[in-house]
């Protein structure tokens, strides 16, 4: 079996169309797996898959620990990798102590926006020269209607920062950096109508009234049985036509058909699949950049070993969304990309 020494390097291959990036964990940053030495050859972008959300960083008033982010952002640096900052705010992974007062009490809506701006503003301060690309907010749509997502669905954004939250985040954080490329980012967007037109809306109102959004992200969180290439590229070209970029941030392809229970064979037919869905769609995002619209595509992790999906959206569940095995060898998927 192949190893990953054994080929050129992906992001090379692919240069004059976008970067190629992945999410890594705190192991690989720290030198500690064989996925850092995969990243090292094969891809030109790094995210870090926990250790730059807020939850992590914002400990308490003006107590912010950046050690584990800026080992991330040194290996980054060391190894010709920009680094993308995921992500500011999102409703999944933020520290609670942000709506508590001094005295234990639900903090004002005031406090809580002055900490959250405070937030922005150190962030920037603190990645400054080291940092061009941040997702502001994530995930900020319902996915039972479409609209922006409220405490219902887990968001205490809206009822705290106020229904127009999305442009204050923008809006401080250009103010902080205004040559940063600021992204907005979610999922489903290419598989889901209605979050689509949602997201459409959204982002056509954000650039009328001239709120600094440079990029759309598209999480691409995909499988055997997403949206199909057509679909997903016309999502893009509909969102690249607003003359805004268009981010792949998150890519997998699981090899289940979401909840589905029974744990697969991984046959040499679900490989091939996989190893063709990927060719497509990488052929697709070539022609997006042709465009101009698609300069980055990430995936969200390296080897299969280590992939959220073995976890999400059934526990335990053993999926094989990457490019690579742990022992470094390479799969199928892989293969069709360079070929
Ligand atoms: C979402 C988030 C990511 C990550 C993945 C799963 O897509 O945006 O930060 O948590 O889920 O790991």
């Amino acid at each position: 079996m192949c190893n990953f020494l054994d080929f050129p390097s992906l992001c090379n291959i692919y240069k004059d169309y976008f970067k190629i990036g992945a999410a890594l964990n705190y192991l690989a940053y720290t030198n500690k797996t064989i996925e850092s030495e995969i990243a090292k050859k094969h891809f030109n972008i790094a995210v870090a898959e926990n250790d730059t959300k807020m939850d992590n960083i914002y400990l308490g008033d003006n107590n912010f620990n950046f050690s584990d982010a800026d080992v991330f952002l040194s290996f980054a640096r060391q190894n010709q990798m920009e680094p993308r900052w995921h992500t500011i705010l999102w409703h999944n992974q933020y520290p609670q102590w942000i709506f508590s007062d001094s005295d234990g009490n639900h903090a004002s809506n005031k406090l809580i926006e002055k900490r959250i701006q405070n937030y922005v503003q150190t962030v920037f301060d603190h990645c400054k020269d080291q940092v061009i690309s941040y997702d502001i907010v994530n995930a900020a749509l319902s996915d039972k209607t479409g609209k922006l997502r409220d405490i219902d669905e887990k968001s205490p954004w809206i009822s705290t920062l106020g229904i127009d939250y999305i442009e204050k985040l923008f809006n401080w954080a250009h103010e902080a950096n205004p040559k940063a490329e600021l992204v907005l980012n979610d999922y489903n967007i290419e598989s889901d109508k209605i979050k689509r037109e949602g997201f459409y809306q959204l982002v056509q109102n954000l650039l009328h009234k001239n709120i600094p959004l440079s990029a759309v992200g598209l999480q691409m969180h995909t499988s055997l049985y997403g949206a199909s290439v057509k679909e997903i590229e016309d999502t893009i070209n509909l969102f690249g036509k607003l003359g805004i970029k268009v981010l792949i941030t998150e890519m997998d392809v699981s090899v289940y058909n979401y909840k589905e229970a029974e744990k697969k064979n991984f046959s040499t037919e679900i490989l091939e699949n996989q190893a063709n869905r990927y060719k497509e769609l990488f052929e697709s995002f070539k022609r997006c950049s042709r465009k101009g619209f698609v300069e980055k595509v990430i995936l969200w992790g390296i080897t299969d070993e280590f992939s959220w999906r073995n976890n999400y959206p059934v526990p335990n569940r053993k999926d094989i969304p990457l490019l690579f095995k742990m022992d470094g060898s390479v799969k199928p998927a892989f293969n069709s990309l360079i070929l």
